[in-house]
Parts: structure tokens; C-alpha cells; sequence
């Protein structure tokens, strides 16, 4: 084993907090994709973090190439965010009331993101897409929306439609997909104002909104879809998707809770010229600290201005002091030397795709890495792309994927055995990192049946 590669020695320490946690609780964890549904035998109890590092209870160091499911964009314990949050922090965090901060903030998120005429922040990416959607709704006189099969936009129920995979058999007709509720609890009258399509297919689509076209509010997609790892749109479809929502009234929400500060500046509809009439965010933005943003025009915006025909959005930590200053903080840093942040993020995400391509060519190991730069995941297949929700649920060998992943964590890399979520690239990953994540895929790829 290269020298460079660290192993794991033991978990034990982690096991028994988990262990402890359980019966405090559910499934020990306060989000399921943290704990045992995932990671097997049980989570790996992270304490601390630095850089690229992450530490768990029994000194195991790792490289993490997770970054909290991409907030982390600057990497951990930022030596400029942790000055701001603490300085912040010892000025009052937060005091539910107007602030230099929020606008301070606010200015260079419109200054990043192209369709940004004003900003709303919200406290999750979640929230986010909530208001994004009352908005639509409110702007169109509409109450109907399109979501695609497989897109995550949060946890609030009316998204919950098709977010988990599920056998490709089931899977019905593209023009009227089987509908898969992801929660227990949601009722079946809101997941009927749901209309459900396939993503990368614009023909589909078209037929699709023959039927429901004049009904809908919104038809909302994230630009690269995130949830089943790492899809990219085919040419020009989002520009199609925009265009068709607009043949029918309808407002086009891009969901860049992920992708968002992260491509580019400002994010995928800089990256592929888009406009769209509502965008969200979340993740990147706040560089650790909890947020989701609407961005869109002054005229939608604005009908949250008080008054009795308004979009209501309430909540106490809206604006959060210290998290606006880390924006602000965040942004800046991003921007300083521009550039420099974004292509060292390329030139280091390319170059970890392009060795595990050609870890897997030289083993002769089925399997593709997805997406460029910031953002790539690894899929288990005989194909040469997974394309859509349905190409994951029928093509992508999720179980070997994790058994791949629990290799690499036993010899030092983070990473979620999640086939559905993505690898992430921060400003702080190096060349070095990407060496010893590559030695580390080459000797689990040795053992790999
Ligand atoms: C595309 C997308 N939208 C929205 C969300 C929800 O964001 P949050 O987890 O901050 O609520 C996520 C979370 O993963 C996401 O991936």
C-alpha cells in the first residue's frame, strides 16, 4: 500500500457512540442518510475538521471528499470564516431585527447571480424551494407544479413525489410515471397538484404539458441532478425546458440549492446562459452555517412586500446574523481572485475524474465517473452514461458502489456510501489530496469482485 494512504485502525470508539446515541435518537442520527441505512456497520463519528481532514472519536484521520453534502465549499474551519463567525458571535449572533449584515450580504449575491434582481434568505434549502413554489403559485393564479422523477428539491411534502429509487420495473410509462410517494404522511391531496415527468427528455416532456401545460405554476428542475449522484442535462434541454414553461405561463424554478456558487459564480445559469424566473439556493452559499435563498425578478419578489395580497414568509432566524456575515465572508473570498477559486476547484475535480477513469480502465472494473470540475459521482455499470432517474434505478449497482466506499473509508477518504449523493470539491482540495484519494480507489479496485 503507497505510503501516503492511511488505515483505518478502529471504529470502536465510534461503534459505542453509536451505540449510545441510538437510545437518544432515531437511528441515532438526525437524518437518515447519516446512519445505518447508509453506512454499514454504523456511522463513522466524526469529531473535528480542518482543511480537507475530518477526524472520527478514535483519531482516524480521512480526506473528505463529502464537505456536508457541499456546504463546505471552502473546506472546514476556514481560518477567515471561523475569525468572522467568531467575531460574530461575540457581537450578539443574531438579533431577529434589521441589520447591516443582511443587506451587506444580500448585495453580493445579486452582484454573483445573474437573474438576481432581490433575495429572500431562508434558513435551508428546503425553505427555499417552499417559497419558491408559494411564489409561482401566487404569481400564476396557478396551483399545480411539474417536479422530475428523481429530483430532490427537500424534504417538504409536496416534492416528496419519485425522490427515492425504486426497481425500474415499477417504473410505468415515461408520458405518466409511476408515482412513488417518498414519506408516509403527506396528503394525497397535495401530491395530486403534482405533475410527474421524466428529465432529459424534451419530447416526453412536450406531451406531457400538452395535458397539464395550461394548468401549472411552475415546472422546477435542478440543473445537474444531484440526488441519483451526478447527471448532466443533455444540450440545450434546460433552455428547452425554460421555454416550454414559458409557452405556457408557467414560471421556471432552478433548483441550485447545490449547484449554486459552484460552477461558476453564479452557478449553473451562468454556466449554461439560463434565466430562469426563480432560482434557489442553499448549501455552498453558507460555507457550513444552516441557509436557503430565493433569488428572481424585483416584480415576483416583491410580492412579499406586506400588504394583504402578500406571499407570507415569516421565520425568527431569516437574515441570521452571524450566517450574513459569513455569506459575506464566503462570497468574498470566492470572488477576491475568482479565477483562481474556481479553476484550482476544476483543475482538481477534473484531475480525480480523470485518474479513477483510468483506475477503472487499467483494472478492467465496469464503472463511469459523471460530471466535471466541482461535482462528480462514480456509477457501477455497463453503460457509458446514466442519463435520468431511470438509467440509476436500472443500471447503476448501488451495492457494489457502497461496497467501493467502504473500502476507501477504512483507508482514510470520507465519503457517504450513498450512490444517490455526489462527490464535492472545495477550494481547499489539492493535488495531493487527489493523489491519495487515487491510490486509495486503485487498492480498493484490487479487491473488488
Ligand atoms: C437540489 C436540492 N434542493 C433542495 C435541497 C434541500 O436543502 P436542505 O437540505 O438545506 O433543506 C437539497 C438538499 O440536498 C438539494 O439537493
Amino acid at each position: 500500500m503507497p505510503s501516503k494512504l492511511t488505515t483505518t485502525s478502529s471504529r470502536e470508539k465510534s461503534r459505542k457512540w453509536y451505540e449510545r446515541a441510538q437510545r437518544s435518537l432515531v437511528e441515532g442520527v438526525n437524518s437518515p442518510s447519516r446512519g445505518a441505512a447508509v453506512f454499514s456497520p454504523g456511522p463513522v463519528v466524526l469529531e473535528r475538521g480542518g482543511g480537507t481532514r475530518v477526524w472520527d472519536l478514535d483519531g482516524n484521520e480521512y480526506i473528505d471528499f463529502m464537505m456536508s453534502f457541499g456546504a463546505l465549499i471552502q473546506g472546514h474551519a476556514h481560518p477567515r470564516i471561523v475569525e468572522v463567525a467568531s467575531q460574530a458571535i461575540a457581537e450578539g449572533s443574531h438579533f431577529a431585527a434589521a441589520t447591516p449584515a443582511e443587506a451587506e450580504a444580500a448585495e453580493r449575491v445579486l452582484k454573483m447571480v445573474p437573474t438576481a434582481e432581490k433575495v429572500r434568505f431562508a434558513n435551508t434549502g428546503t425553505e427555499a424551494t417552499m417559497l419558491a413554489l408559494r411564489l409561482a403559485r401566487a404569481h400564476t393564479g396557478r396551483t399545480k407544479f411539474l417536479k422530475f422523477e428523481g429530483h430532490y428539491h427537500g424534504w417538504y411534502d409536496a416534492y416528496c413525489l419519485n425522490g427515492n429509487s425504486h426497481p425500474a420495473q415499477l417504473l410505468g410509462p415515461r408520458t405518466n410515471p409511476a408515482r412513488f410517494a417518498d414519506s408516509e404522511g403527506i396528503p394525497a391531496s397535495v401530491l395530486d397538484d403534482v405533475v410527474l415527468g421524466p428529465w432529459n427528455d424534451i419530447e416526453t416532456l412536450k406531451t406531457i404539458l400538452r395535458e397539464h401545460g395550461p394548468d401549472l405554476a411552475a415546472i422546477i428542475t435542478e440543473p445537474i441532478m444531484a440526488n441519483m449522484g451526478c447527471i448532466l442535462p443533455r444540450e440545450d434541454y434546460l433552455q428547452k425546458v425554460c421555454d416550454l414553461a414559458h409557452d405556457y405561463d408557467a414560471l421556471f424554478i432552478l433548483d441550485e440549492v447545490v449547484t449554486g456558487f459552484r460552477y461558476a459564480p453564479g452557478g449553473c445559469q451562468q454556466y449554461y446562459g439560463l434565466k430562469p424566473d426563480l432560482s434557489t439556493f442553499g448549501k455552498a452559499l453558507g460555507a457550513g452555517f444552516p441557509l436557503g435563498a430565493v433569488t428572481g425578478s424585483r416584480e415576483i419578489l416583491e410580492r412579499m412586500r406586506w400588504g394583504s395580497e402578500m406571499v407570507l414568509h415569516y421565520g425568527t432566524f431569516n437574515g441570521h446574523r452571524l450566517t450574513m456575515k459569513v455569506v459575506a465572508a464566503n462570497l468574498d473570498l470566492l470572488m477576491a481572485n475568482e479565477a483562481a477559486a474556481y479553476g484550482k476547484i476544476y483543475e482538481t475535480g477534473n484531475s480525480a475524474i480523470e485518474g479513477l477513469q483510468g483506475i477503472f480502465r487499467r483494472r478492467k472494473i465496469d464503472a463511469i465517473v459523471q460530471g466535471f470540475g466541482p461535482m462528480f459521482q462514480i456509477y457501477f455499470t455497463e453503460r457509458e452514461a446514466i442519463h435520468d432517474y431511470r438509467d440509476y434505478c436500472e443500471y447503476a449497482d448501488t451495492e457494489k458502489y457502497s461496497r467501493f466506499v467502504h473500502g476507501l473509508l477504512d483507508r482514510g477518504i470520507y465519503m457517504t456510501p450513498s450512490n444517490g449523493l455526489h462527490w464535492i470539491i472545495s477550494t481547499a482540495h489539492t493535488a495531493a489530496d487527489v493523489e491519495i484519494l487515487l491510490a486509495a480507489a486503485d487498492d480498493v479496485c484490487a479487491s473488488l469482485a
